[in-house]
This record gives C-alpha cells, structure tokens and sequence, in this order.
C-alpha cells in the first residue's frame, strides 16, 4: 500500500504567512529547553557521575548494581554554554546548528567555527573510524552483541572512542540501535540484533565506553529506520505502546548512559518526517527521556525551517540536499526568527545543547587533538597526517570476534579440532579477496572472508587476517597438511579435493549493507535469506564427500541452513557473525577450542523466511510514500515465533558451548530501598496505577532502580573451563497483552570446570512494566509476573513468581 505525495507535504508544517511579532508555540506538549531529570539522587547508591568515569560493567544496572546519575555533568555543562553564549548573535548561535554543507570540511559533518569555539568535526561509523588510514576495524555491533558480555561491548566502546579522539574527532556518527525487525534489513549488521533489551544493554555500555574516551557518542537512526528500500520515502507506521516497549527503549537506555547527540533518521513515523516529527523527538527523547544533548539529522533528512520547532537542534550535512548549495537552516532560520516564526528562546536552547555536549565531553580543552585526516581526500598529503591511532586494539577485536561466534551444532565432538592430519578449507569465504580488504568502496562487494557489511558503517581494515592464513599458521604448529579450494562454483572440483581429507571446513557468508550501493542485486537490503555463492550446493557438495563436514557461516543476519543442517555429515555449524580485521585468528581460535565458545543469537534463524512476523515491504513509485505498517506490534523476532508456537531453527539466544551448565538454587527477594522523595511514586506504581507525566519521567532513578533480586547457581559439569550466558526472560500475565517470554535480564559468566557461582540478576518496575497508552505511563500489569531463567530464550532451567 502506497500514498501519494499529497500526504506527505502534508505532514509537514505549514508556515505562518504573517509577519511581525506573532511567535508559534514552540511546541503543543510540556517542554522546558532544559529539562533536568525527576529524581533526587541517594548519596553511595547512584552516585554522581562524569562521563569520564562510568560505573564499570560488571557494576550495570541489571546486574544489580549502579544507575550513573550524568545530572550534576548535564548541569555544569548546560551553564558553561550559557555562559560562553551569552556573547554569541543569532547568526552565530544559528552557526552552531548549521553544518556547512558537503565536502564542506574534512569531516562527514563539520560545524564551523565560531567565536572561540573551534567547531566540531562529525564523522561514521559505529564501527571505527571512517575514510581515513591507521585505524582498527572493529568487529560490527551484531557480532558484539552476540557476545553477550558487557566488558567486551564497553572496551570495544572505550577503544573506538580512543581512535575518534586522536583522529580530532569529535562526535562519532554511532552506535546504531535500529530493531532487526526485518531479517533482510541491510544494515542490521551496524546494530545490536533484534531484542530491544539485549540492545539497549549494548547501547548503553559502547555509548559509556566511548563517552569514558571524551568523544561525543551519537545514538542513531532515531527512529524505525528497519529497511533500506525507499529509506527516505517510507512511514512506519507504529502505535504507542509498540514504539516506548520495543523501538525507543535502545535510544532510552543511550540517554541513561548520557549520550550527548542522536540522530534522526530519513524514514516518516507515523506519516511525518522522523526529523521533523514532535512526537518522537519534544515529546518522546526531550520530555519522557529528558535528554539533555542535541538531535541532529541525518545527511539530508531534514525537510523544512519548522523542523526546529518540533525538536531538531542541528542540520547535517547543511544544505538541503548534497551541494545544493541550499539550506533549510542558515539564513533562513535566522529570518524565521527575525520574523516571529521561530522564537529566538528555541535557537537559544537549540545553541545550548551542542556546546553542552561538548562541554560535557571536555571537548574545550586546549590540549583536544585537532582534525589530522581527510575523509574526502584521503589522498592529499597536506590534510592527512597518517596518525596511527590503532595502539594493541587488535586484541580485543580477535576476543570479541571469538566471543561472538555461536556455535551452533557439533555432533560427536566434531570440535574442537585436535591436531587434525588433513584439513581441507572450502569457499571462498575462507581466503583473502582477490582485490585486498578495501578493494571494494565502502566494503561495496562480497569477495573473500566478510569481516564487514557496506555503506557508511564501515572503516578501512588495516589488514584482515583471513581463516585461510590463521588455519595455516596453526596446521603449522600441529604438522597437520592444509589443502583448499576457494572456488565456489566448481563444486565438483570441491567434492573430488574433500574426500579423504581429516576435515572439511565449509566457509560461506551473506552480505547486505546501505542503500547506496547494489551488491549482486541487493540494494541494500538482502533480496532473500540464502546464503551468497552458490553456498547450499557447496555445502551439500562437500558433505556428499566427506564426513566430518564443518560449515562455518560469517553473514549479517539470519540466513535460511535448511537444505544442509541436517545433512548426516554436516557435523559442526559455528555463526561466526562479521568480525573485523582478526576474523581469521577469531573464528581459528575458536575451531580449535583456544576459545570455548560462548556467543548467543541476537536474532532467531527460521526455518523459512515466512515463518518471521515481518517482511520487507518493496515496490512504490518515485514519489511515493511507501505505508509500512508496523501491525506485529510487539512481536518481533523470537516474540512472534513463541506467540504463533512456530518452530524456529535455532532459537533467540541460543549457543553451544564445549562444557555442559547446569542451573540450580533459585531464590528470589524484594530489594528494600527507601527513598522518600519517590515514595509516592513507588506506591502510585505497587498499585498499579501509571507513572504520572512529568519531565524525565521515563528515565528516573525511582523506575529503574533494582527492585527484585533473582539469584541462583550456575555450574560448570563438563571438562573444560568455558563461560555460560544465563537469561532471565519475564512471563507477563494474559491481562498484559505482552508476548509469552520477554528477555530482561543476562550475564556472562566465566566458570573453570567443576566451578559453581551464584549469579545475581535484577529488574526493576521499568523492566516489570508496560506502557499504557491512554495514560502515557509505565505501569506494573494486574495480575501475576513470572519468570524463567535459562539458556536460550527456549531452554528454561528455573522458573519463579516475582514477589509483588
Ligand atoms: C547514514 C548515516 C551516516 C551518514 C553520514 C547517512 O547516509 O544513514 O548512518 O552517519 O550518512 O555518513
């Protein structure tokens, strides 16, 4: 379904054409410029906090531990930049909203200078730093994700802000939080997978991470950016409750962590632009969130001068569309607000929030390293430095790429390898690209190991170690003989190499990415769920042959294993995810048990592609607005295959491991907290009553200070020393109207064998709550909410009753 572009400029805000002293509201629901959260912190249990020192994770909310309270940092910033506006004209607080247009500066994004402000330098992506040299290509967040461990997802965090900063950097364009909601979505890869807690924990930890590092993070696409076809012609059409439980709760998480920018995205909600839409960005991010930084667009996302109204603060890259020439802010918004039709106090906040962030940062530090690369002209000597920002970052990259590696099936011990005789690499995956890691722009193709999707979430490797010369190095050390065959086509050639052969490993992989670029006809978004180059019959070619068949798939999403998987010779199957520059050493590490495997599905893998809740929406016409119809509501990915009783072919959250676990000793307690300030609150919400409106009434403390306490034990029964990644998923009662299980709690837990811990878990009303619509609140549902804690979002160990 389509609609025409009638609606579309209707959605838009028409322009007063009086003139003179008539200002427009500066929006319909409550909003102060600079709202301050609702709560009062207690002193020792949610201390003050800069964002130079975040509570550590293993300290994290859902572990029962510490809500960095970022209030005191908002508020000394938010008065250092009223202090140094004090001296700034309109023009030149309109300056500081107006990026000065493409390839307008060294950056992806740059603000001019201003006065005594040096300007900011914007630049992607959410893995790296983009368009330059000497950089780390990080594993992508859906493989970080995958790890489930909050420690990795901080260092990768704290690491890639390190880079930004020493490149001169000063807001760097991630993470991405966008939902998976569609397994084809192109740049699902960029994100965390397709839970919104799993999510917005690792939002909230890669956004303290880099924020810790003194580089403004940027939470984006803000909001229902789920598919690339026709991004900036789509509305997503989604109700309130859908919105607040599963697509806003990663951005709520980034304002909890004190994320200094977000941006919005190019699709419409609800039939207005995402960047012009009061509803999501006054009402939603600056009223319920109380976010305190500032909402920038994304590259050319904004539609009109009045998108300052509805809670825009800066343009990007600042013209209207790429070197136009042309702005919708600029002159134009200083002339808005000469005429009456902005009010000047809007610009004021607007000027505010960014030099708060980069207050907030410490960015106006004179010893703040200048912009020393050139992400236009990469190669001209005298705006690019060379600075070699990549210290020993590699390490963690190879961990987090062992980490987030899920294995997935191994009948009789096929793994770990043991010094196998014959190894036989099959695929092209398995070898380096004919053309080197960058041959393709912007990671533009698939050829050779994928260690990354494409478009503007990408960096340049700096190597990339393929599985192909990291197998090697260790069939070395073992004396073992290495034979392969990278071509994917001939697979008789393949069948004739295998047979005989110790083992055979299999290596495929899929790719998707932004819609700039087509790859083999997938604009983007992957056209289907197979796996690329012919991988089903070389896979079946290969275990036809040989009998201890391992396949390793490297893609970034869901892709379809039924013609293979169980396949009597396929013996193994590891996810292997897109890893970065140590792919090789990473998925090496973990097939020859240097690293027991520990990585849990973001995202559920389906029998067939019909089997999940939502499908690409295709086709409209050059000017349409394509209606995607949000109609699952809040039964996205493992929800909907539960809700239906659909049987996935590996569920949401599930991973093997070389060890066994085993659960037992669940306790379950009420956390008594006395807080006088909340103690209404508190009791408004035991009786079931919604949360009240208020400024940060989504984010304060009282909601999501830990309220119940779940314990229990965790043992390693098996041989070797590996680590387990408990969940807690919550069983609302019928009367809630939520999906059977819902994830809200998860560690990762590292046990040698024979090791027993008790692991401690906690929620709070947030994460006991649903969102009521009518009262535009969270509220506990009536009724009884249980619990079950165990391995994957289907294999329940324990199982209890929330003490309310
Ligand atoms: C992408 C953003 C990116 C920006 C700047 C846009 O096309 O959607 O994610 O940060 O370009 O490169």
């Amino acid at each position: 379904m389509t609609l025409g572009l009638c609606s579309r400029v209707g959605s838009r805000f028409s322009i007063p054409q009086r003139k003179g002293i008539i200002t427009v509201p500066i929006t319909p629901v409550p909003f102060s410029p600079f709202p301050t959260p609702s709560d009062t912190p207690i002193p020792g249990v949610f201390p003050e906090t800069g964002v130079s020192n975040p509570p550590p994770p293993s300290e994290a909310p859902g572990l029962g531990g510490l809500i960095p309270d970022f209030a005191q940092a908002w508020k000394t910033a938010h008065a250092k930049a009223k202090t140094m506006l004090q001296h700034f004209s309109l023009e030149q607080k309109v300056a500081l909203t107006t990026g000065v247009g493409w390839e307008g500066g060294r950056c992806v994004g740059n603000i001019p200078a201003v006065a005594d402000f040096p300007g900011l330098c914007l630049e992607d992506s959410p893995l790296g730093v983009r368009d330059t040299d000497f950089v780390t290509a990080f594993p992508t967040g859906v493989t970080t994700a995958s790890t489930w461990n909050r420690t990795l997802l901080r260092m990768r965090g704290v690491f890639m802000g390190q880079e930004h900063k020493a490149k001169g950097v000063h807001v760097a364009l991630g993470p991405m939080m966008n939902m998976g909601r569609i397994a084809q979505g192109g740049r699902n890869w960029e994100g965390f997978g397709a839970d919104p807690f799993l999510s917005g924990e690792a939002a909230y930890e890669t956004i303290l991470g880099m924020q810790s590092s003194g580089i403004q993070a940027c939470a984006k696409h803000y909001i229902n950016n789920e598919q690339e076809h026709k991004r900036t012609q789509e509305s997503s059409n989604v109700d309130d409750r859908t919105q607040h439980e599963i697509y806003a709760h990663p951005f709520m998480r980034s304002v909890q962590a004190g994320v200094a920018s977000v941006m919005c995205s190019y699709n419409l909600v609800n039939d207005t632009y995402a960047c012009e839409n009061n509803k999501t960005l006054n009402d939603i991010l600056k009223r319920e969130y109380a976010f305190q930084g500032y909402i920038m667009s994304d590259w050319s996302a904004q539609h009109s001068t009045m998108s300052a109204v509805a809670g825009l603060d800066m343009t990007m890259p600042g013209d209207i569309t790429f070197s136009s020439g042309t702005s919708w802010w600029g002159q134009n918004l200083t002339d808005f607000v000469n005429n009456g039709t902005i009010a000047a106090s809007r610009v004021e906040d607007m000027a505010e929030r960014i030099l708060s962030s980069w207050f907030l940062l410490g960015q106006d530090s004179s010893q703040y390293p200048a912009v020393n690369f050139n992400a236009f002209f990469p190669m001209d000597e005298a705006t690019n430095e060379h600075v070699d920002v990549q210290e020993d970052h590699f390490e963690v990259v190879r961990q987090i790429g062992s980490a987030g590696a899920v294995l997935l099936k191994n009948v009789g011990n096929a793994l770990p390898l043991n010094k196998p005789r014959s190894v036989v690499l099959v695929g092209n995956d398995a070898g380096p690209a004919f053309h080197g890691p960058n041959g393709f722009s912007d990671r533009g193709g698939d050829d050779g190991i994928l260690a990354m999707g494409w478009g503007s979430g990408t960096a340049n490797f700096p190597y990339l170690i393929s599985p192909l010369e990291a197998i090697q190095a260790r069939a070395r050390q073992d004396r073992s003989s290495v034979m392969w065959w990278l071509d994917n086509w001939n697979t008789d050639g393949a069948a004739g190499l295998v047979q005989q052969q110790d083992v055979a490993i299999v290596f495929v992989n899929a790719d998707s990415g932004e819609d700039y670029i087509t790859v083999d006809g997938n604009e983007g978004d992957r056209k289907n769920l197979t796996l690329w180059q012919n991988a089903d019959v070389l896979i079946t070619a290969v275990a036809n042959n040989n009998r201890n068949t391992i396949v390793v798939v490297h893609s970034v999403g869901p892709a379809i294993v039924e013609a293979w998987v169980d396949h009597p010779n396929v013996t193994a199957l590891v996810w292997a995810g897109i890893a970065g520059q140590e792919a090789g050493n990473s998925i090496t590490d973990v097939l020859y048990g240097a690293y027991n495997p520990s990585g849990r599905l973001p995202y559920t893998i389906a029998k067939s592609p019909s089997d999940y809740g939502a499908q690409l929406i295709t086709g409209g016409g050059p000017n349409d607005i394509l209606s995607i119809p949000y109609t699952e509501g809040l039964l996205i990915d493992y929800r909907h295959f539960d809700a239906l009783n659909i049987d996935p072919r590996f569920e949401f959250g599930f991973g093997l491991s070389f060890t066994q676990f085993a659960y037992s000793n669940l306790k379950v307690s009420t956390i008594h907290q006395s807080d006088q300030n909340s103690a209404s609150l508190e009791a408004n919400w035991a009786a079931g009553k919604a949360t009240p409106i208020a400024e940060g009434s989504s984010t304060a403390i009282w909601l999501h200070r830990p309220l119940i306490q779940v314990q229990f034990v965790v043992q390693n029964t098996g041989k070797v020393d590996g680590a387990e990644i408990p969940q807690l998923y919550v069983h609302h009662p019928a009367s809630a109207g939520e999906p059977p299980s819902v994830l809200k709690g998860f560690d990762d837990i590292f046990l040698k064998h024979g090791q027993r811990t008790t692991v401690t878990i906690a929620l709070s009303r947030y994460d006991l709550s649903i969102w009521d619509v009518v009262a535009q609140g969270w509220k506990k549902p009536t009724g009884t909410i249980t619990f079950s804690v165990g391995a994957s979002s289907r294999d329940f160990r324990l199982s209890g009753t929330i003490p309310l």
